[in-house]
């Protein structure tokens, strides 16, 4: 089995891998490197849950290479917060009950934060159609609508 050799950027680490060339991102974040809050579902781009960004994008990392990552800012769950220092949006899906078995979450985030670093005044359509690709089958999407905009309002404050 021919194997190349990548250097990715994640989460601001550079990682120098050998891997199949048709391995995907989410593969490869999931299992060279370990970084487990990457979902994988669908496989397909359908389901929004393995969503991470690359250079600021919020992409579905099961349709992407990851030879084709290598050169782009890639960004994780992990690249985002930390448990004694979660990030806001993290924060208001639990103060609004947006979670309930977590399995959409890192995803749900994800694309909520690429929307509040592009817009941080969202309109609710904005909030809807930026999680329109994540699919969730327990919370109910409003709880997750709630925290976007909670996280615009909070943030107009100053
Ligand atoms: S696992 Fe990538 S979109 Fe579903
Ligand atoms: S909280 Fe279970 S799939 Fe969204």
């Amino acid at each position: 089995m021919k194997e190349v050799e990548i250097v990715l950027n994640v989460n601001g680490k550079n990682y120098q891998l050998r891997i199949p060339p048709w391995r995907t991102l989410v593969e490869v974040l999931r299992e060279n490197l370990g970084l487990m809050g990457t979902k994988k579902s669908c496989n397909e781009g359908e389901c929004g849950a393995c969503t991470i960004h690359m250079d600021g994008k919020p992409v579905t990392s099961c349709l992407v290479l990851a030879v084709d990552a290598q050169g782009k800012q890639v960004v994780t769950i992990e690249g985002i917060g930390e448990p004694e220092k979660l990030h806001p949006i993290q924060e208001a899906f639990l103060k609004h009950g947006a979670i309930q078995c977590g399995f959409c979450t890192p995803g749900m985030v994800m694309s909520a934060k690429a929307l509040l670093d592009e817009n941080p005044a969202p309109t609710l359509s904005d909030a809807r159609r930026a999680i329109s690709g994540n699919l969730c089958r327990c919370t109910g999407y409003q709880h997750i609508i709630n925290s976007i905009l909670a996280v615009s309002k909070e943030q107009s404050k100053g």
